[in-house]
């Protein structure tokens, strides 16, 4: 069984059809990366399945179990975590901190036991900042030391986003979803963070849906690669077999002008 199966999802806003019935599915430990040109619906594809608001139709099956319509928080709690095309951190918090209140969604004390310090309240306490700091800890020694207490507002932009990543990973998902999380990175970040996005699956075991537009990218770490465009897939195969796609170069270049 997949670990995530979708079927026929489809979502609209006003007129526009973002997703006019999609049909995906992901086996565990896969890397699989999804790709289109803009306004293809790819970030509507994260946003409905992380819960951010519900599909008009579909079935979203995560591990066997419909999570269609559910709330992110309930989302988390089930397994899947992701990141944002933009960054959405709480600049004003460290680093650890950024890691830390992400986990708050999926941890069990509540308010009586974090209110008086008990002895569960504070081992809990501490298993979230060792997972924080040890998350952190992937991406080398770009984020550990002085850093874990620096605010988050502070890092340059290349760590803002491997900040994103690492607070994704702490809710401890089974699946990640990732937003083109190359963007706006130089070459070399790009390559360093190509390395890391195999480490991902490959040390920590996740499965992984990226959005991508770097194509360099999508050929070094897809299993598989489906392409959206309008809403709807148009391809689906490995990194050689859609790149030369007559219907995915079509949808990137524009269709050749008919001859009259
Ligand atoms: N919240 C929203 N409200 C209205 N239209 C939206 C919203 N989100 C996305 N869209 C529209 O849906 C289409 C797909 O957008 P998006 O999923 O962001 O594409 P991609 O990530 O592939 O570039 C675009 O035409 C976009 O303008
Ligand atoms: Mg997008």
């Amino acid at each position: 069984m997949a670990l995530l199966e979708i079927e026929g999802l489809t979502k609209q806003f006003g007129g526009l059809l973002a997703l006019g019935g999609v049909d995906f599915h992901i086996e565990e430990g896969e890397i699989v990366s999804v790709i289109g040109p803009n306004g293809a619906g790819k970030t509507t594809f994260f946003n409905t399945i992380s819960g951010m608001f519900p599909p008009d139709e579909g079935e979203i099956l995560f591990d066997g179990r419909d999570v269609a319509g559910l709330t992110p928080d309930q989302i988390t709690k089930r397994g899947i975590a992701r990141t944002f095309q933009n960054v959405r951190l709480f600049p004003n918090m460290t680093v650890l901190e950024n890691i830390m209140v992400a986990q708050h969604s999926r941890t069990h004390k509540g308010v009586f036991s974090a209110l008086f310090q008990t002895p569960g309240f504070r081992k809990e306490e501490q298993e979230i900042r060792d997972r924080a700091r040890d998350v952190l800890g992937f991406f080398g020694t770009r984020l550990i030391g002085y850093r874990f207490d620096q605010p988050a507002f502070m890092l340059s932009y290349a760590n803002r986003r491997r900040l994103e990543i690492a607070r994704a990973m702490g809710t401890q998902p089974r699946l990640l979803l990732l937003d083109e999380p190359t963007a706006g990175m130089n070459p070399r970040e790009t390559a360093e963070l190509t390395g890391l996005i195999r480490k991902l699956r490959d040390e920590r075991g996740f499965t992984i849906v990226v959005i991508e537009h770097e194509m360099k990218v999508v050929r070094d770490v897809s299993d598989r690669v489906v392409v959206l465009d309008h809403g709807v897939q148009i391809a689906e195969g490995s990194y050689d077999e859609v790149s030369t796609n007559e219907d995915v170069i079509e949808a990137y270049l524009g269709r050749p002008a008919e001859s009259h």
